[in-house]
């Protein structure tokens, strides 16, 4: 992967506004569900403000594969026409570092009788679970095998029957694997989780029609959905609260700053980092609520916080922040005292296991870090002030969060492979440009 950089601190500050680039999770379900849409409809269904990192690009890619056609695509814009779709591609599935891409794609395509793939994927992708997804599908009537519930695997699409799953973790990529199953299935299917993950493709479905319902019961939250009639629809996707994290945490470490990040996708099964801002009594305004597509949006300002609290963050907070944990782990660097992250295990399936590389990543800066199976207790500093040179393990998240680290570390710091940032957020370091103020 591409080239390493090496930042030295920042004597600025952060000032101005950037409009945040699409969510990552809601994009790829434009696709996806887009698809299947149009498949049903018989019209084109056009997707506004797409994200063009990397993973939904994969996405992209695989649906062209087997046979969905994409128009006018310019400006973040496109048009689906799945109406020859979903027939076997002639190659493998690649679905590069995207876990979503894989799962989710996974469920869809075990629902359609006769269709024949293998799913692959980069080192990083290759080596993560896929029992998750594998065990409901399966139980549902698919067949699929799998290196010991790990890529490569070979999906045999099946007509499928409906199930109700209590899943063991809350995982949206679970949930949503098996919801575009039941979509096709007969039968109602039900899903059960106990904490709530982020519900996109609930939204979206429901925004374009579909017989879905949720409740929350004696057993946990859940979701229903069976084969529905579509309403052809447009989808603009929010921006992602996700890759706005980055520069939350930067505006309130870095003295003097003021940011206003504009059309950040609020959605409450996602703001679990503004709880934690509130914990630890950072100055920061939700602007401009307003709803697109089915989602929330609004505007975030953050002013820089001279006195930042230590924070707790566990239990059912954990899916509503879970990709934030590596950049909430930098703001506990400077927090007063001692910040506690538990209950959050799954941090180890990601791109990279998080939990070891954050603990190497921080110490590597000099920051006391003591790792837990479950999470970390960081120790906030006065200062960073240390030479430190990264692995990123190819995992977008920690490449940003380090770079946001370094915009304070008083000596020299390298971030190698800094080229994966391009998963999720190709425009990341120009935005960063945009904002940074040399005169402070
Ligand atoms: C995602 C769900 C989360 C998240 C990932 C994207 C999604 O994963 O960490 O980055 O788009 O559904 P899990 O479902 O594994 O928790």
């Amino acid at each position: 992967m591409s080239k390493d950089i090496t930042n030295v601190k920042f004597s600025g500050c952060l000032s101005g506004e950037i409009i945040i680039p699409p969510d990552k999770s809601i994009s790829h379900r434009s696709l996806i569900i887009g698809a299947v849409v149009s498949k049903q409809t018989g019209k084109k269904i056009r997707v506004k403000n797409l994200s063009l990192g990397k993973d939904c690009l994969a996405t992209l890619d695989i649906l062209k594969n087997v046979g969905v056609k994409f128009f006018n695509f310019s400006n973040r814009e496109l048009e689906i026409d799945a109406k020859e779709a979903f027939r076997s591609p002639f190659e493998k599935l690649d679905c590069g570092n995207s876990g979503t891409s894989a799962r989710l794609l996974m469920g869809l395509f075990s629902s359609i009788n006769g269709f024949r793939a293998t799913f692959t994927g980069d080192e990083s992708l290759e080596k993560r679970p896929m029992g998750r997804v594998i065990k409901p599908l399966s139980l549902m009537g698919a067949k699929i095998n799998s290196n010991e519930n790990k890529m490569p695997i070979d999906i045999y699409g099946n007509d499928l029957k409906a199930i109700t799953y209590n899943s063991p973790i809350a995982s949206a990529q679970v949930k949503s694997a098996i919801l575009l199953a039941g979509l096709n299935s007969c039968g109602i299917t039900k899903v059960y989780e106990n904490y709530l993950s982020r519900n996109h493709t609930e939204v979206m479905l429901e925004y374009l029609g579909a017989n879905i319902k949720t409740g929350k019961d004696e057993n946990g939250f859940w979701v229903s959905i069976e084969k529905s009639e579509f309403k052809s629809g447009e989808i603009e996707v929010v921006g992602d609260i996700s890759s706005c994290a980055f520069f939350m945490v930067a505006a309130a470490i870095i003295p003097n700053s003021k940011v206003l990040i504009k059309n950040v996708g609020i959605n409450p099964t996602r703001t679990g980092i503004l709880d934690v801002f509130r914990q630890a009594e950072i100055n920061f305004s939700i602007l401009n609520e307003r709803t697109v597509s089915g989602e929330k949006v609004a505007d975030i300002e953050v002013c820089y916080t001279k006195n930042i609290k230590p924070f707790e963050i566990k239990g059912d907070i954990i899916p509503r922040l879970i990709d934030e944990i590596p950049v909430l782990a930098v703001l506990a660097t400077v927090a007063d005292g001692i910040s506690e992250i538990s209950d959050a295990s799954d941090l180890r399936n990601k791109e990279s296991d998080r939990i070891k590389a954050m603990v190497e990543g921080l110490s590597e800066f000099g920051i006391k870090i003591i790792e837990k199976d479950d999470g970390f207790t960081i120790y906030g500093a006065k200062k960073v002030n240390k030479k430190a040179v990264l692995e990123t393990h190819l995992d977008h998240r920690l490449a940003m969060s380090y770079y946001i680290l370094s915009l304070i570390n008083e000596k020299e710091t390298i971030i190698k492979d800094f080229g994966c940032v391009n998963t999720s957020f190709p425009e990341f370091l120009e935005l960063m440009d945009k904002i940074k103020n040399f005169r402070g």
